[in-house]
Order: C-alpha cells, then sequence, then structure tokens
C-alpha cells in the first residue's frame, strides 16, 4: 500500500535531492529557520550541554486524538486536520501502549496508513488492547487493514491496484458519514483490500473495486476507511474526521489559539518560579511567540537579547524594539554590534567564510551579555512539534548541524539550564495563531523566513555599509510591491540581491555605470525544494522602475528563473 500519490501536500521522492543525489543542503549550507540558527549561538555562547538537558515535562494536554503512525506520509497530516478542527491531537509510534494513551488523556486514536501489508514480517502493529473499545478508534487505510486483519478479518491482495482518485458510495448514513450524500470523490492509495470483515463490523462504504471501503463495529468503538480523509482530494474528509472525533468520541473542540495562550501562561510561571529565563531573539516568528508567551508567564524575570549585527532588513531591528520593549514592556538587552561584524566581514568575500565568521562573532557578543546577568536558570527556544516529531530529542537537528559546524570543543560537561520550549506541541500556522492571539504585529508573525547569516549573505563579494544600505533600500522596495500585490504570503521568500555585476545605462543625459540587482521570487513547501514565482509582469515592472529610480548606484534589475535544485534559494 505505498501512497504514491500526487496531492499537494505529498513530497516528492526527490525532494531535497541535488540532481546528483545528494541532499539538497549538503555541505556547510545550514538550512534552517532564522530563529533556530540565532537560539543555538546563544546556546553555545552559554555552554549549554545539549546531550544532558532535561527534557521539558509535557504540560497538562487538553482532550487529545492520538495519531498511530504506520509510516504514512500523511500521518503528520491528520494531526494537523484534526487540530484544524480546535482539537489538539498527537502524533505517537505506532505501537504506544494503550497504558500511556489513557495516561495522555487520549480520547480518541486514529491509525494512519503505511506502506506495509499486514502480511509483512515486521508489519507494524498497534497494542491490542486498543480493540477493546475502551477509546474509538478509525483506521485509515493500512490502519483499517490491520484492525480487520488482527480482529479475524480476511485481507487480501487485490487484483486491481486502487490507486488515486476513486468514488465512494457511502451505504451508511449514521456514525462516521452522518450528514454526508452518498456518492462522493475520494482518494484511494492501497494494493491490499478487505475480502471479510471481521464478525461484528459491517460495511458502510464501497468504491467498484474495493466493496469494504468503510467499516464499523459501533458496538465496539471501531471504524475505519480504506480512503485517506487528510488529503484535499478527498473533500468530505473533514466532515468524516469531524463526525469521528467530535460526535463518535465526544471530544470537545476547545483546543483555540487562546486556550493555549492561558494554559501554557499558567504552566511557564508554574515551572518558572522566581528563576530566570533567558532567550535570543532573531526578528523571526518562532523565538518572538516564545518569548511573548514566556513574558506573560513571568515579566521581568524574562531577559530576550538581540543582537543587531547590521544585517538587517530594513526597519527590522527598529520594529523588534519597538514591539518588545516599549508596547510589550519587555527587559530587552538589544546589542548594537555592527561596527563589530563589519570590521570582521571586511574583504571576505567567500560565503561560508562569512557564515562562520557571522556565527563565530554571535557567540562571542552572546557570552559577553550573558555574563553580564548573572545567574541564569532557564533557556527559551522556539522548538516546534515537527522538530520534536522529527528529532524525537528535546534538541533540534539544526542546532546539531550548527553546533558540528562550528565545532566549539570543550564545553563544560554540567548542565546549567533548564529548557522551556512552549511551542513543542505547534505547528508554524499555530504559532503563527497564537502569535496573533498575543497581539503581535503582523509583520512580524506573517514573516517570510530569513536566513541567520542576514543580508550579508546576499550581498554577493565584499560586504560593506554603503552595499548593505544598496541591497536594504532595494530589499524593502520588493517587499513593499509584493505584499501591495498581496502576494507575500504565497510566496516561501521574496528578496533582492546585491551582485557583483556593474553594467551599463542611461540616465537622463548621462551613461551611468552602476550595480544590478536580482530579484529572487520562490514557492515552496519546506525550502528544500522551490520552483520560481511566476509573478505577473506588471508587479515586476514596477519593482524594477522602482528599484531604478530610487535606489541610488543601480541601474539594472534582473528576475532569477532558477528553481532548486540545481539552484539553490539563496546566492551564497
Ligand atoms: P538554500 O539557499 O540552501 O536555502 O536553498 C534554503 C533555506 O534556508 C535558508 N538559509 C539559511 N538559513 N542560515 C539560516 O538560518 C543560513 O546560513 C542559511 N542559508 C540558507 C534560506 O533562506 C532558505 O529559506
Amino acid at each position: 500500500m505505498s501512497e504514491k500519490t500526487e496531492t499537494s501536500e505529498q513530497p516528492s521522492p526527490d525532494r531535497g535531492r541535488t540532481v546528483h543525489g545528494e541532499p539538497a543542503n549538503a555541505g556547510h549550507r545550514v538550512l534552517a529557520p532564522d530563529d533556530a540558527e540565532v537560539e543555538a549561538y546563544l546556546e553555545q555562547a552559554l555552554h549549554a550541554a545539549p546531550p544532558q538537558r532535561v527534557e521539558t515535562e509535557a504540560p497538562e494536554l487538553p482532550d487529545t486524538v492520538a495519531v498511530l503512525d504506520f509510516g504514512s506520509q500523511f500521518a503528520q497530516l491528520i494531526a494537523r486536520r484534526v487540530r484544524e478542527l480546535n482539537v489538539y491531537s498527537e502524533l505517537l509510534p505506532h505501537d504506544t501502549p494503550m497504558a500511556e494513551l489513557e495516561r495522555r488523556g487520549v480520547k480518541a486514536v486514529i491509525l494512519s496508513g503505511g506502506p506495509s501489508s499486514v502480511y509483512d514480517d515486521g508489519a507494524p502493529r498497534a497494542d491490542p488492547a486498543l480493540w477493546s473499545g475502551r477509546i474509538p478508534v478509525l483506521g485509515i487505510c493500512y490502519g483499517l487493514q490491520l484492525m480487520a486483519h488482527e480482529l479475524g478479518g480476511e485481507v487480501v491482495p487485490s487484483e486491481k491496484r486502487e490507486y488515486g482518485p476513486a468514488t465512494v458510495s457511502l451505504t451508511d448514513a449514521d456514525g462516521l458519514f452522518a450528514g454526508i450524500d452518498r456518492e462522493q470523490p475520494v482518494w484511494m492509495s492501497h494494493g491490499d483490500s478487505i475480502l471479510r470483515p471481521p464478525e461484528g463490523f459491517r460495511a458502510t462504504a464501497q468504491t467498484d473495486s474495493t466493496p469494504y471501503a468503510g467499516l464499523a463495529d459501533a458496538s465496539r468503538n471501531l471504524y475505519g476507511i480504506q480512503f485517506h480523509p487528510e488529503v484535499v482530494h478527498t473533500p468530505i474528509g473533514r466532515e468524516v474526521l469531524r463526525n469521528f472525533v467530535v460526535e463518535i468520541a465526544g471530544v470537545r473542540p476547545t483546543w483555540t489559539a487562546g486556550n493555549l495562550v492561558d494554559t501554557t501562561v499558567a504552566e511557564i510561571a508554574e515551572r518558572v518560579g522566581d528563576g530566570h529565563v533567558i532567550c535570543a531573539l532573531s526578528g523571526g516568528v518562532d523565538s518572538a511567540v516564545a518569548a511573548t508567551l514566556v513574558h506573560r508567564a513571568i515579566g521581568d524575570q524574562l531577559t530576550c537579547i538581540y543582537v543587531d549585527h547590521g544585517l538587517m532588513r530594513k526597519r527590522e531591528s527598529e520594529l523588534l524594539r519597538v514591539t518588545f520593549e516599549r508596547d510589550l514592556g519587555m527587559r530587552l538587552v538589544m546589542i548594537d554590534a555592527r561596527d563589530r561584524f563589519l570590521t570582521r566581514l571586511a574583504g571576505v568575500e567567500d560565503p561560508e567564510e562569512k557564515r562562520r565568521i557571522i556565527g563565530d562573532e554571535f557567540i562571542r557578543v552572546f557570552e559577553e551579555e550573558a555574563t553580564k546577568l548573572g545567574q541564569i536558570d532557564f533557556l527559551t527556544q522556539g522548538t516546534l512539534y515537527p522538530d520534536v516529531i522529527e528529532s524525537k530529542t528535546s534538541e533540534t537537528k539544526t542546532s546539531q548541524k550548527i553546533k558540528t559546524h562550528h565545532n566549539v570543543g570543550g564545553l563544560p560537561a554540567d548542565l546549567r539550564f533548564k529548557l522551556i520550549e512552549p511551542l513543542r506541541y505547534l505547528f508554524k500556522d499555530e504559532v503563527r495563531k497564537v502569535g496573533l492571539e498575543l497581539g503581535l504585529p503582523e509583520a512580524m508573525v506573517q514573516r517570510q523566513p530569513f536566513p541567520g547569516p542576514g543580508l550579508a549573505i546576499r550581498i554577493i563579494g565584499e560586504v560593506t555599509a554603503e552595499r548593505l544600505d544598496t541591497l536594504r533600500e532595494a530589499d524593502w522596495i520588493v517587499i513593499d510591491e509584493i505584499k501591495a500585490a498581496g502576494l507575500y504570503r504565497s510566496l516561501w521568500q521574496s528578496f533582492a540581491i546585491l551582485t557583483p555585476v556593474r553594467s551599463v545605462g542611461v540616465m537622463g543625459d548621462g551613461r551611468t555605470y552602476a550595480n544590478v540587482v536580482a530579484i529572487r521570487a520562490v514557492t515552496s513547501d519546506d525550502g528544500m525544494t522551490a520552483d520560481w514565482a511566476r509573478l505577473p509582469y506588471e508587479v515586476l515592472a514596477k519593482i524594477s522602475s522602482r528599484i531604478v529610480n530610487e535606489v541610488p548606484g543601480v541601474n539594472r534589475v534582473v528576475y532569477d528563473i532558477s528553481s532548486k535544485p540545481p539552484a539553490t534559494i539563496e546566492w551564497e
């Protein structure tokens, strides 16, 4: 039952690979949300010893729907769909014991699909106690087949593999399909099929090639569907999930940004007591939201550090100061380190050397400031749920990578800090909702990713104060026009690059010999692969004429039409 679908949510097998089959971010490039990079610098500066850090205790969670992961690439998507119903959902290993589910207050269980056949050696199984009916269970695809197989039904390889769109007839108007019309388009992707349901189950749905596309034993609280409700190609998917979670399992849809803020704030306050907390702000959304939650809980016991390396975009540092210091009244240490960074970057052209210098200088600045602060008990980080799922440790892969990269030796082994990760149960879109709920400005909450080394890797060649000013002005115009055209949020990133090329132009009566600015705008799901955005000509025309007219020293604008791979998003 490999799920080779072409849905928009589906990663391609080549995602993240170069044409040579290497990971697209191989080498020294850091694929990181900006926050993670800056946070990792602070960690290093404080000599935190990651492997020994204490895992954050799980907060008191609301009614939870567990999604047991049988290896489907959609498993995470199921959890997200459930959360869209305002119900908290967590992705857990397929063999999570029933006792653990009960301990976590799980009110409903969804079994994901997966690439296995129930007859495979070592096919993933669930705790048999799951079939007891104590908690309602919905099996999807492999999850349904497993349920049928374990309970004495018969699963066989189908003669015809069913893959792609199908029409399902819903033969049961109650339960899972209440309120849904009989004939529905759905998305299928399976090899095996159910030949005979287990005793006590009745058929609830069928397609031309699959007589048991839906099964239910309402008396035992067991339900199953062969199609995928989590993908966009199943329009009734949301309704089916809602029927299961809210109507059948009776879970209250109370997982809202507002509730989340209240409970997280209360938990942080209790955990921190009268301790002291430190946080690195980068200008990105994750660190901003994490810091704001902690501040709401403990006020002045939190100190935020922001290093102004002079490589930020226009007005970004200003927005940060206004938001955190003036509007939220946070204790913010803002360090003007612009000259230090410029001095160290003077004459440096190699991109990796720039990255190394910036990382190193960041750590030095943090170190100096942190020692001035005295006792620090906790470190706040904006770790997100996908990082947690992926790494299965409290350490994000990103910071690990940066650490290896910088190869800092001789860290003291003692654990000085505990971690506060208020976002470790959230997906990115939820973080944004929480940010808005907390009153953070849109410009911060909806910000596109921005690399830790900032504009330094968008100035090809040497970074100077003058070239930074030129790029900042050009970049401002790009963002301004992209926003004015209503395109900002549909693009993964959009920005300007200052090339080392100068070209001849004519302005008024005179000949010019000035800088070429490139524009880059890409669409992407995760930054691993990207396509250049088909920006409307009018938008490009406006950007071009404004840059040439408003930015001194630029007489030519070009648009980058390379996708990733083989190009990267950034030019350096
Ligand atoms: P590339 O250029 O490798 O970028 O296609 C992929 C994503 O990573 C970001 N990026 C960085 N982020 N430090 C960061 O924090 C870096 O050194 C760095 N280099 C690239 C880039 O902006 C894009 O989102």
